[in-house]
């Protein structure tokens, strides 16, 4: 695992952005793991930017979303589906069949899980995985304590998550308090994984994470063992 220290959350936003357009560059029909949250919102921005200029940037690539909220539809404005339209979707060129979020609002979510996983699989898997991390370690919504070989699979979220991500919601009992995520072992998987971090609240997880030993209380600790990851900081999140 490699990291690379930048001055602030702009530098980091920049840099990762790049590291994405070199892919898709390289290769038209890259298969793009993609994060939600506040951390890549300027990443999509800058993406959108590029993709303006260039209009074919992303007509071929597929994308893979790492989660989204049990019980949500894809038009609740809280769902990462809304999130995904509103941050790139919406403003680039890729066809709806090539974008792929697991379906909250699915009646069986175990069974979701499954077609999901299958999807990831039937795409020959994933070539550049963003990622950003919870204060708890997490990533996807892969939440501390959790076995670290597993597929696509429904969560619990952890109390933590539960109350850094409450604010997005109108009211405390809107907020789902499960998910699907992708599993350790399918983002394990990814040929290259880029980790971005800005802000001194991820201090600790990072600290936990670059620790030298993998520990399940902190599952991005398993990324040291990638054969290509790298982590982008900036100077507040050290
Ligand atoms: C999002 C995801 C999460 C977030 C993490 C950090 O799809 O899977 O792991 O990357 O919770 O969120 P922010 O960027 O809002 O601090």
């Amino acid at each position: 695992m490699q990291c690379l220290v930048l001055e602030d959350h702009q530098s980091v936003s920049h840099y990762v952005a790049k590291q994405i357009r070199d892919q898709v560059t390289r290769k038209a029909d890259s298969v793009l793991g993609l994060a939600t949250g506040n951390t890549p919102e300027q990443v999509y921005a800058l993406l959108v930017k590029w993709s303006a200029e260039d209009p074919a940037l992303f007509s071929r690539v597929h994308t893979v979303n790492l989660d989204e909220y049990v019980g949500l539809a894809p038009e609740h404005e809280n769902s990462y589906h809304h999130y995904m339209r509103a941050h790139f979707f919406s403003h680039v060129q890729i066809s709806k069949e090539r974008m792929h979020i697991p379906r909250g609002d699915s009646p069986s979510a175990e069974q979701e899980c499954n077609r999901y996983e299958k999807t990831i699989q039937k795409l020959g898997g994933i070539d550049l995985q963003l990622l950003g991390i919870g204060s708890n370690g997490h990533i996807g919504f892969n939440e501390p304590g959790m076995a670290l070989r597993m597929r696509t699979h429904v969560t619990d979220l952890d109390d933590r998550t539960l109350r850094d991500n409450v604010r997005l919601f109108k009211r405390q009992e809107d907020m789902p308090t499960k998910a699907i995520t992708m599993g350790i072992g399918t983002i394990f998987q990814a040929k290259r994984i880029v980790l971005m971090a800005t802000g001194k609240q991820k201090r600790e997880a990072l600290r936990k994470m670059m620790s030298g030993t993998v520990d399940p209380r902190c599952p991005a600790s398993i990324l040291q063992l990638h054969p290509n990851a790298t982590v982008i900081v900036d100077r507040a999140a050290l």
